[in-house]
Protein backbone atom coordinates (compact mmCIF):
# COMPACT_ATOMS: atom_id res chain seq x y z
CA UNK A 1 0.00 0.00 0.00
CA UNK A 2 1.39 3.62 -0.91
CA UNK A 3 0.34 6.42 0.48
CA UNK A 4 -0.09 9.20 -1.66
CA UNK A 5 1.78 12.14 -0.56
CA UNK A 6 -0.13 15.13 -1.55
CA UNK A 7 2.07 17.77 0.28
CA UNK A 8 5.33 16.70 -1.72
CA UNK A 9 3.60 16.91 -4.88
CA UNK A 10 2.16 20.19 -3.74
CA UNK A 11 5.06 21.90 -2.70
CA UNK A 12 7.45 20.84 -6.14
CA UNK A 13 4.34 22.41 -7.74
CA UNK A 14 4.46 25.30 -5.87
CA UNK A 15 8.53 25.14 -5.95
CA UNK A 16 7.52 25.21 -10.29
CA UNK A 17 5.28 28.15 -9.70
CA UNK A 18 7.36 29.94 -7.78
CA UNK A 19 10.03 29.47 -10.17
CA UNK A 20 7.88 30.32 -12.89
CA UNK A 21 6.44 33.97 -11.47
CA UNK A 22 10.48 34.68 -11.34
CA UNK A 23 10.94 33.87 -14.68
CA UNK A 24 8.02 36.07 -15.96
CA UNK A 25 9.56 38.68 -13.93
CA UNK A 26 12.90 38.88 -15.98
CA UNK A 27 10.79 38.94 -18.81
CA UNK A 28 8.68 42.17 -18.23
CA UNK A 29 5.40 40.32 -17.71
CA UNK A 30 2.70 41.20 -15.00
CA UNK A 31 3.02 39.66 -11.50
CA UNK A 32 -0.34 37.20 -11.37
CA UNK A 33 -2.75 38.67 -9.12
CA UNK A 34 -5.59 36.91 -7.17
CA UNK A 35 -8.42 38.45 -5.16
CA UNK A 36 -10.76 36.64 -3.04
CA UNK A 37 -13.81 37.90 -2.04
CA UNK A 38 -15.12 36.43 1.48
CA UNK A 39 -18.48 36.96 3.33
CA UNK A 40 -19.14 36.25 6.96
CA UNK A 41 -16.35 34.73 9.28
CA UNK A 42 -17.51 30.78 9.08
CA UNK A 43 -14.23 29.39 10.46
CA UNK A 44 -13.55 27.01 7.69
CA UNK A 45 -13.61 29.54 4.86
CA UNK A 46 -11.81 31.96 7.62
CA UNK A 47 -8.75 28.99 7.12
CA UNK A 48 -8.94 28.37 3.56
CA UNK A 49 -8.84 32.40 2.35
CA UNK A 50 -6.33 32.91 4.57
CA UNK A 51 -4.16 29.62 3.48
CA UNK A 52 -4.66 31.47 -0.16
CA UNK A 53 -3.77 34.90 0.37
CA UNK A 54 -0.64 32.91 2.18
CA UNK A 55 0.11 30.84 -0.88
CA UNK A 56 0.16 33.93 -2.85
CA UNK A 57 2.73 35.68 -0.71
CA UNK A 58 4.84 32.80 -0.79
CA UNK A 59 4.74 31.85 -5.17
CA UNK A 60 5.14 36.09 -5.56
CA UNK A 61 1.72 36.67 -7.25
CA UNK A 62 -0.19 40.05 -5.79
CA UNK A 63 -3.35 39.47 -3.18
CA UNK A 64 -5.84 41.44 -2.42
CA UNK A 65 -8.76 40.29 0.69
CA UNK A 66 -12.09 41.68 -0.19
CA UNK A 67 -14.25 40.86 2.73
CA UNK A 68 -18.24 41.53 3.82
CA UNK A 69 -20.57 40.79 6.65
CA UNK A 70 -23.12 38.28 6.42
CA UNK A 71 -25.80 41.23 5.86
CA UNK A 72 -24.26 42.25 2.55
CA UNK A 73 -26.75 42.32 -0.20
CA UNK A 74 -26.84 40.80 -3.24
CA UNK A 75 -26.80 43.64 -5.26
CA UNK A 76 -23.62 44.99 -3.23
CA UNK A 77 -22.08 41.54 -3.58
CA UNK A 78 -22.77 41.49 -7.68
CA UNK A 79 -21.11 45.37 -7.28
CA UNK A 80 -18.20 44.10 -5.82
CA UNK A 81 -17.80 40.71 -8.52
CA UNK A 82 -18.42 43.61 -11.53
CA UNK A 83 -15.46 45.90 -10.04
CA UNK A 84 -13.10 43.24 -10.02
CA UNK A 85 -14.22 41.85 -13.38
CA UNK A 86 -13.37 45.29 -14.69
CA UNK A 87 -10.49 45.76 -12.79
CA UNK A 88 -7.18 45.10 -15.34
CA UNK A 89 -4.80 44.45 -12.22
CA UNK A 90 -7.11 41.55 -11.09
CA UNK A 91 -6.07 38.10 -13.14
CA UNK A 92 -8.13 35.78 -11.63
CA UNK A 93 -10.45 35.92 -8.40
CA UNK A 94 -12.59 33.45 -6.15
CA UNK A 95 -15.74 34.13 -4.09
CA UNK A 96 -15.18 31.61 -1.41
CA UNK A 97 -18.35 29.73 -1.06
CA UNK A 98 -20.49 28.89 0.74
CA UNK A 99 -22.78 32.04 1.17
CA UNK A 100 -25.54 33.28 3.14
CA UNK A 101 -28.89 31.71 2.42
CA UNK A 102 -30.01 35.21 1.27
CA UNK A 103 -27.97 35.18 -1.60
CA UNK A 104 -28.30 33.47 -5.06
CA UNK A 105 -25.08 31.77 -5.45
CA UNK A 106 -25.46 30.57 -8.79
CA UNK A 107 -26.19 34.51 -9.77
CA UNK A 108 -23.24 35.56 -8.22
CA UNK A 109 -21.07 32.89 -10.06
CA UNK A 110 -22.71 33.67 -13.45
CA UNK A 111 -21.75 37.12 -13.10
CA UNK A 112 -17.93 36.10 -12.82
CA UNK A 113 -16.09 36.66 -16.02
CA UNK A 114 -15.30 33.29 -17.42
CA UNK A 115 -11.80 34.36 -18.09
CA UNK A 116 -11.42 35.39 -14.64
CA UNK A 117 -13.02 32.75 -12.83
CA UNK A 118 -9.82 30.69 -11.78
CA UNK A 119 -12.33 28.29 -9.70
CA UNK A 120 -13.31 27.17 -12.64
CA UNK A 121 -16.92 27.14 -11.54
CA UNK A 122 -18.99 28.98 -14.18
CA UNK A 123 -21.48 27.65 -16.41
CA UNK A 124 -19.13 28.71 -19.60
CA UNK A 125 -15.92 27.04 -17.66
CA UNK A 126 -17.92 24.06 -16.73
CA UNK A 127 -19.29 23.04 -20.36
CA UNK A 128 -15.98 23.98 -21.85
CA UNK A 129 -14.41 21.47 -19.54
CA UNK A 130 -17.28 18.98 -20.40
CA UNK A 131 -16.59 19.50 -24.11
CA UNK A 132 -12.67 19.68 -23.62
CA UNK A 133 -12.05 22.65 -24.81
CA UNK A 134 -9.50 24.73 -22.76
CA UNK A 135 -11.21 26.50 -19.75
CA UNK A 136 -9.91 26.68 -15.88
CA UNK A 137 -10.59 23.94 -14.40
CA UNK A 138 -12.30 23.05 -10.86
CA UNK A 139 -9.13 23.23 -8.65
CA UNK A 140 -10.23 19.70 -6.67
CA UNK A 141 -11.07 17.90 -9.21
CA UNK A 142 -7.69 18.89 -11.27
CA UNK A 143 -5.84 18.21 -8.04
CA UNK A 144 -6.81 14.72 -7.90
CA UNK A 145 -6.06 14.00 -11.80
CA UNK A 146 -2.50 15.70 -11.07
CA UNK A 147 -1.89 12.82 -7.87
CA UNK A 148 -2.74 10.05 -10.21
CA UNK A 149 -0.45 11.67 -12.84
CA UNK A 150 2.34 11.85 -10.51
CA UNK A 151 2.06 8.13 -9.34
CA UNK A 152 1.59 6.87 -12.72
CA UNK A 153 -1.82 5.06 -11.47
CA UNK A 154 -3.38 3.45 -14.52
CA UNK A 155 -7.35 4.92 -15.27
CA UNK A 156 -7.88 3.68 -18.71
CA UNK A 157 -10.86 1.55 -18.83
CA UNK A 158 -10.90 1.17 -14.96
CA UNK A 159 -14.35 0.99 -13.56
CA UNK A 160 -14.11 4.94 -11.20
CA UNK A 161 -17.18 4.95 -8.38
CA UNK A 162 -17.45 8.87 -7.10
CA UNK A 163 -19.41 9.17 -3.92
CA UNK A 164 -21.24 12.66 -3.81
CA UNK A 165 -22.37 14.41 -6.87
CA UNK A 166 -21.68 18.09 -5.55
CA UNK A 167 -20.91 21.19 -8.20
CA UNK A 168 -17.41 21.69 -7.01
CA UNK A 169 -16.19 18.10 -6.83
CA UNK A 170 -18.08 15.02 -7.75
CA UNK A 171 -19.61 15.95 -10.82
CA UNK A 172 -16.92 17.53 -12.72
CA UNK A 173 -14.47 14.90 -11.23
CA UNK A 174 -16.85 12.26 -13.02
CA UNK A 175 -16.95 14.46 -16.99
CA UNK A 176 -12.79 14.85 -16.45
CA UNK A 177 -12.12 10.99 -15.11
CA UNK A 178 -14.46 9.38 -18.27
CA UNK A 179 -13.18 11.84 -21.05
CA UNK A 180 -10.56 10.02 -23.55
CA UNK A 181 -7.61 11.78 -22.04
CA UNK A 182 -4.68 10.39 -19.30
CA UNK A 183 -5.68 10.24 -16.90
CA UNK A 184 -9.21 9.53 -17.82
CA UNK A 185 -10.59 6.95 -20.06
CA UNK A 186 -12.40 5.48 -16.92
CA UNK A 187 -15.68 3.68 -16.47
CA UNK A 188 -17.62 6.52 -13.97
CA UNK A 189 -20.26 5.81 -11.96
CA UNK A 190 -21.29 8.83 -10.27
CA UNK A 191 -23.28 8.07 -6.75
CA UNK A 192 -25.30 9.98 -4.19
CA UNK A 193 -27.25 9.68 -1.64
CA UNK A 194 -30.24 7.69 -3.38
CA UNK A 195 -27.65 5.23 -5.04
CA UNK A 196 -28.93 1.47 -4.25
CA UNK A 197 -26.22 -0.61 -3.81
CA UNK A 198 -23.38 1.49 -3.09
CA UNK A 199 -21.35 -1.53 -1.19
CA UNK A 200 -21.95 -3.47 -4.01
CA UNK A 201 -20.83 -1.33 -6.48
CA UNK A 202 -18.05 0.32 -4.25
CA UNK A 203 -16.80 -3.53 -4.04
CA UNK A 204 -16.52 -3.53 -7.82
CA UNK A 205 -14.85 -0.60 -8.15
CA UNK A 206 -10.82 -0.23 -9.09
CA UNK A 207 -10.87 3.74 -7.97
CA UNK A 208 -13.26 4.73 -5.25
CA UNK A 209 -13.38 8.90 -4.68
CA UNK A 210 -15.11 9.73 -1.53
CA UNK A 211 -16.23 13.22 -1.65
CA UNK A 212 -19.56 13.30 0.29
CA UNK A 213 -18.78 15.03 3.80
CA UNK A 214 -19.12 11.84 5.79
CA UNK A 215 -16.42 11.14 8.40
CA UNK A 216 -15.20 7.52 8.01
CA UNK A 217 -18.34 6.43 5.59
CA UNK A 218 -16.50 4.24 3.29
CA UNK A 219 -15.18 1.32 5.38
CA UNK A 220 -13.03 -2.02 4.46
CA UNK A 221 -15.95 -3.90 3.90
CA UNK A 222 -16.68 -1.91 0.56
CA UNK A 223 -13.41 -2.06 -0.99
CA UNK A 224 -11.98 -4.54 -2.71
CA UNK A 225 -8.06 -6.02 -2.60
CA UNK A 226 -6.05 -3.67 -4.78
CA UNK A 227 -8.16 -0.10 -5.21
CA UNK A 228 -6.70 2.88 -5.63
CA UNK A 229 -8.97 5.14 -2.81
CA UNK A 230 -8.79 8.99 -3.22
CA UNK A 231 -10.58 10.43 -0.15
CA UNK A 232 -11.83 14.50 -0.59
CA UNK A 233 -13.52 14.91 3.02
CA UNK A 234 -12.28 17.33 5.42
CA UNK A 235 -14.89 17.80 7.99
CA UNK A 236 -14.12 19.43 11.14
CA UNK A 237 -14.25 17.05 13.98
CA UNK A 238 -13.92 18.01 18.04
CA UNK A 239 -10.61 16.89 18.72
CA UNK A 240 -8.48 17.26 22.47
CA UNK A 241 -5.35 16.42 21.42
CA UNK A 242 -5.55 19.60 19.24
CA UNK A 243 -4.46 23.88 20.33
CA UNK A 244 -7.43 24.59 18.19
CA UNK A 245 -9.79 21.48 19.16
CA UNK A 246 -10.68 20.62 16.19
CA UNK A 247 -8.81 17.94 13.46
CA UNK A 248 -9.59 17.27 9.56
CA UNK A 249 -11.52 13.70 9.41
CA UNK A 250 -11.49 12.46 6.02
CA UNK A 251 -14.54 9.82 4.33
CA UNK A 252 -12.43 7.27 4.46
CA UNK A 253 -12.06 4.88 7.35
CA UNK A 254 -8.17 5.23 7.18
CA UNK A 255 -7.35 2.40 9.77
CA UNK A 256 -9.49 -0.16 8.18
CA UNK A 257 -8.77 0.66 4.30
CA UNK A 258 -5.52 1.11 3.67
CA UNK A 259 -4.36 -2.36 4.14
CA UNK A 260 -6.63 -3.06 1.39
CA UNK A 261 -5.65 -0.31 -1.14
CA UNK A 262 -2.56 -0.14 -3.44
CA UNK A 263 -2.66 3.62 -3.52
CA UNK A 264 -5.09 6.11 -0.71
CA UNK A 265 -4.67 9.46 0.09
CA UNK A 266 -4.43 10.51 3.63
CA UNK A 267 -6.63 13.60 5.47
CA UNK A 268 -5.10 15.83 5.55
CA UNK A 269 -1.81 15.95 3.41
CA UNK A 270 -3.91 14.17 0.32
CA UNK A 271 -5.90 15.91 -1.61
CA UNK A 272 -6.16 19.07 0.27
CA UNK A 273 -3.00 20.75 -0.47
CA UNK A 274 -3.01 19.81 -4.41
CA UNK A 275 -6.31 22.24 -4.30
CA UNK A 276 -4.97 25.08 -3.32
CA UNK A 277 -2.25 24.69 -5.80
CA UNK A 278 -4.40 24.49 -8.93
CA UNK A 279 -6.12 27.36 -7.95
CA UNK A 280 -2.55 29.42 -8.44
CA UNK A 281 -1.86 27.53 -11.41
CA UNK A 282 -5.16 28.47 -12.63
CA UNK A 283 -3.71 32.27 -11.74
CA UNK A 284 -0.81 32.07 -13.47
CA UNK A 285 -2.64 30.85 -16.61
CA UNK A 286 -5.29 33.73 -16.32
CA UNK A 287 -2.03 36.15 -16.53
CA UNK A 288 -0.96 35.06 -19.61
CA UNK A 289 1.80 36.84 -21.28
CA UNK A 290 0.33 40.21 -20.34
CA UNK A 291 2.63 42.56 -19.64
CA UNK A 292 3.72 44.94 -16.30
N1 LIG B 1 -15.59 26.46 -0.71
C1 LIG B 1 -15.07 25.20 -0.57
N2 LIG B 1 -14.20 24.95 -1.57
C2 LIG B 1 -14.16 26.05 -2.35
C3 LIG B 1 -13.43 26.39 -3.51
O1 LIG B 1 -12.65 25.61 -4.07
N3 LIG B 1 -13.67 27.63 -4.00
C4 LIG B 1 -14.55 28.50 -3.44
N4 LIG B 1 -14.72 29.70 -4.02
N5 LIG B 1 -15.23 28.22 -2.34
C5 LIG B 1 -15.03 27.00 -1.80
Amino acid sequence: MIIIDGKKVAAELKSDIRDEVIRRTSLGLKQPHLAAILVGNDGGSETYVAAKVKDCHEVGFQSTLIRFTDNVSESDLLGAVNQLNQDPSVDGFIVQLPLPRHINENKIIEAIDPSKDVDGFHPVNIGRMALGLPSFLPATPSGIQQLIDYYHIETSGRHCVIIGRSNIVGTPLSILLSRKSIPGNCTVTLCHSSTHGLKELCLQADIIVAALGKPGFLTGDMVKTGAVVIDVGTTRIPSAATKSGWKLSGDVDFNEVSPKCSYITPVPGGVGPMTRIVLLQNTLKAAGDKKQ
